[in-house]
């Protein structure tokens, strides 16, 4: 079974040479008796010609007999398509091979979904698609996917290889680790009652790996974390880890820069402008009302709290005396918004605890509104001014707290923006890249609920070091050295300069985020431990590999990027995991298994 071509290889000049092809019937056309079969494999396709006035008769009614998807080996002579017959939409579409025999190596039943037809895939439910999979993964747009991740996993390995770091693999058995999402976790037969974690980020071993004197550790990483899933999250993924000693936060910006660089060429081809802007926390959220602002479009977050410190229009007023704000945007050309529109946008600022968002609609030349009347003429003025308000602008308010206010018109403007879109009046064009690093985060985070403070990265990420002194006077003052990759309103990564004395570090577990000392000992004793034995400074980021890829590959779904994601509920359907086991295996795990409410346990499929 030897191929002496692949099927993306023949050209003019190969004309007049014998060929072996092998690969998938692709599709198939009978043209006046004549079989016209497309071969593929994962390279592309090239057109086979079946003519019964060349073949004998038991080769012609084999191939007669193929359907899509059969596996067949194919020899013949290659020639130039008679004149008007090329097909400009495929690299072999100059020539074709005129079969002289044919091999079918296995037949195909009736496919559960074409794969030849991208418009028909795209109707498919993606529950069908991931039932099948391996069908899935024939089809070019798929199999283009898988091999622009390879190609950037492979850039990426080399870009840090030139730049002096080494790949270590840190262990995927772990045990509890305390960086926000819930885990799963692995019962273990030697040691009963007692669970292995899987990580959520090799993040304690990489820093051990910084006192070990590695220097400059980086990982293509499997990441586990028991989420509630979306577009942008799987329960396994990867990331590109990277931890690096004897560095400030610039050094990261600079290897990450230099490496997105590299990806952005080597995947698509695109040269994307470096340095990026670093913009703080504060800035982001004042100006976007997010963390992961997409700056691709304006719809920018205006603030009015001075203007509105005295007004006439109480609510206003009474936020800004209790130390809230007023915040407003304007988006332009919404105010044709329906009912329903509104009434969505309204309920965005209920979820976030408001009373909802006010609003004023511009039409022909009069501001309808509830709030209007109440507005004083400055107020008005500096809101037509700061807003550049024309007639069919939409204007939206949202007062509160800051935090609050920004989040929720942040979410407004993403929800207008694609309103926006859809009505042709704001262009987000798909092919520009707006990096940004957003810095300067709070290093801690008040918890409500629990009344405590809780760390806003992770327990490792450093204070700036003049804000150290503020961390048990004034702890929502302090800053960490914690940065954020930002592209097109995703979060591709993040990462911070650590914590590299054992006194700080025991003081941020016990004394910021109150972790009791028995825990502490028990979950980070071996760390605050080996930092006593010589640690260097060190800091790092990771990258959401799959996340960067997706970007890459123009989808929204990160699903399109992995071979074999899970399903929303983190089910595979291909497989059907998660599965049973047997009773034995239980007892030999020390396992027993209570469903709460005589609920039985459910098959995935
Ligand atoms: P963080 O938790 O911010 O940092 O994760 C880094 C990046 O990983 C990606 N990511 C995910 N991708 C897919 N599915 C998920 N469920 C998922 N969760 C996160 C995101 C995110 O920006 N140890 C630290 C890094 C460090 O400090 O060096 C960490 O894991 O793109």
């Amino acid at each position: 079974m030897k191929r002496t071509h692949h099927c993306n290889e023949l050209r003019i000049e190969h004309t007049g040479q014998e060929v072996t092809l092998c690969g998938w019937v692709h599709s198939r056309r009978d043209l006046g008796g004549v079989l016209f079969i497309d071969i593929r494999d994962r390279e592309g396709r090239t057109q086979v010609v079946f003519d019964p006035s060349l073949l004998p008769n038991e080769v012609f009614e084999s191939a007669a007999s193929l359907r899509s998807e059969c596996v067949i080996m194919v020899k013949g002579k290659v020639r130039t398509r008679p004149e008007g017959t090329t097909n400009p939409k495929i690299a072999t579409g100059e020539v074709e091979v005129v079969a002289n025999s044919l091999d079918i190596l296995n037949r195909a039943e009736v496919l559960p979904f074409p794969v030849d037809d991208p418009q028909i895939a795209a109707q498919v439910s993606e529950d069908l698609r991931l039932q099948y999979r391996y069908i899935d993964l024939r089809r070019p747009e798929m199999a283009r996917n898988l091999r622009i991740r390879h190609n950037v996993a492979t850039a990426t390995r080399m870009y840090l290889d030139e730049q002096g770091f080494i790949e270590v693999e840190t262990p995927t058995l772990f045990k509890s680790t305390p960086e926000g999402a819930r885990e799963f976790i692995v019962p273990c037969r030697l040691n009963p009652g007692l669970f292995y974690a899987l990580p959520q980020s090799p993040q304690q071993f990489k820093q051990i790996l910084m006192v070990a004197g590695i220097e400059k550790y980086f990982q293509l990483a499997r990441c586990y974390r028991d989420e509630d899933l979306r577009a942008d999250r799987q329960p396994e993924f990867t990331q590109i880890d990277i931890e690096m000693s004897f560095i400030e936060r610039k050094d990261i910006y600079n290897l990450i820069e230099g490496l997105l660089k590299r990806l952005w060429k080597v995947a698509i081809g695109i040269d994307i402008e470096t340095p990026f802007p670093r913009i703080s926390f504060n800035e982001v959220m004042n100006r976007f009302g997010i963390d992961k602002p997409d700056t691709r479009f304006d719809l920018e977050l205006i603030d009015f709290t001075d203007i509105f410190k005295d007004s006439g229009f109480k609510l206003f007023a009474n936020i800004v005396s209790e130390g809230g704000v007023v915040k407003a945007m304007n988006a332009k050309g919404l105010a044709c918004a329906t009912q329903g529109q509104m009434d969505a946008i309204n309920e965005i600022g209920k979820n976030f605890g408001a009373k909802g968002v006010a609003w004023i609609k511009v039409e022909n030349g009069v501001w309808n509104s509830p709030l209007v009347k109440f507005f004083s003429e400055n107020e008005k003025s500096q809101l037509q001014k700061k807003l550049n308000i024309e007639d069919g602008d939409l204007i939206l308010f949202s007062a509160g707290p800051w935090l609050q206010a920004c989040e929720i018109l942040g979410r407004v403007r993403l929800y207008c923006a694609d309103l926006l879109k859809a009505q042709g009046k704001l262009n987000i064009p798909s092919n520009k890249f707006n990096f940004l690093w957003v810095v300067d985060f709070p290093l801690l985070s008040w918890d409500k609920e629990n009344n405590r403070w809780y760390s806003s990265h992770h327990p490792f990420t450093a204070p700036l070091p003049e804000d150290i002194p503020l961390l048990l006077s004034d702890p929502k003052k302090v800053r960490g050295q914690h940065y954020d990759i930002v592209v097109n309103g995703v979060e591709l990564g993040g990462g911070s300069i650590r914590i590299h004395q054992p006194d700080v570090q025991k003081t941020v577990f016990e004394e910021v985020l109150k972790i009791p000392s028995d825990i502490v000992k028990a979950r980070f004793g071996y760390m605050l431990e080996a930092f006593k034995y010589g640690a260097p400074p060190h800091g790092g980021i990771a990258l959401g590999f799959d996340r960067l890829v997706a970007m890459l590959c123009g989808t929204p779904s990160i699903r399109d990027v992995i071979a074999f994601p899970k399903t929303a509920k983190g089910t595979c359907l291909m497989t059907g995991s998660p599965g049973n086991v047997d009773a034995k295996q239980l007892r030999d795990l020390h396992i027993e298994v209570k469903l709460p409410h005589k609920e039985t346990i459910k098959k995935v499929n």
